[in-house]
């Protein structure tokens, strides 16, 4: 399967001179999302993972059914202000804007082996912020999985050496 045939690329958003890579039109294409979570699922399905943690809000729609697909927990990590329960935050910056990251202060025991998913790797900021959010709570990071690697922002630069990066299309 070709999954770039099923992303759509829009120019200038959300700001002038970004090309928006739009997972929507893969999503809307039950067999192709299910192949592609599939795809992701074979990946990292020997890595004993114990918890999959996806950053709000696309990160859900790969995380989540990856969850499912490996049946372990998916815990969110959501923007500043949306979580319930007791929370730890992390500031960052993005391709486009800042922001602030949190998630539930019992989400992660120490030593539970915790693998990132999210739609997109583009300047590493947000993948960098959940790593050191599930540190803080004794997670270990074993590595982070996407639909999408965008290779000319040099994103994996910014993750810790010795982590797994899984990529299902890189641009
Ligand atoms: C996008 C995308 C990734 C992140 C990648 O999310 O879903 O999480 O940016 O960029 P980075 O590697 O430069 O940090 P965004 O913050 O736009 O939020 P959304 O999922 O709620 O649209």
């Amino acid at each position: 399967m070709n999954f770039k045939d099923y992303i759509r690329v829009i120019e200038d958003f959300p700001q002038p001179g970004i090309r928006f890579k739009d997972i929507t039109t893969l999503l809307q294409n039950g067999p192709v999302y299910k192949e592609a979570i599939n795809y992701l699922a074979e990946l990292v399905k020997d890595q004993q993972i114990d918890l999959i943690a996806g950053p709000e809000a696309r990160g859900f729609v790969v995380g989540a059914p990856l969850a499912y697909a490996l049946g372990v927990g998916f815990v969110p990590i959501r923007k500043s202000g949306k979580l319930p329960g007791k929370t730890i935050e992390a500031d960052y910056s993005l391709e486009y804007g800042k922001d602030k990251l949190a998630v539930h202060d019992d989400a992660i025991k120490p030593g539970q082996r915790v693998l990132i998913a999210d739609d997109l790797l583009a300047t590493g900021g947000t993948i960098q912020t959940c790593v050191s959010l599930i540190e803080q709570l004794g997670g270990e990071v074993i590595g982070s999985a996407f639909m999408i690697e965008l290779t000319y922002l040099n994103g994996r630069e910014k993750l810790p050496a010795g982590k797994n990066i899984y990529t299902m299309i890189q641009y």
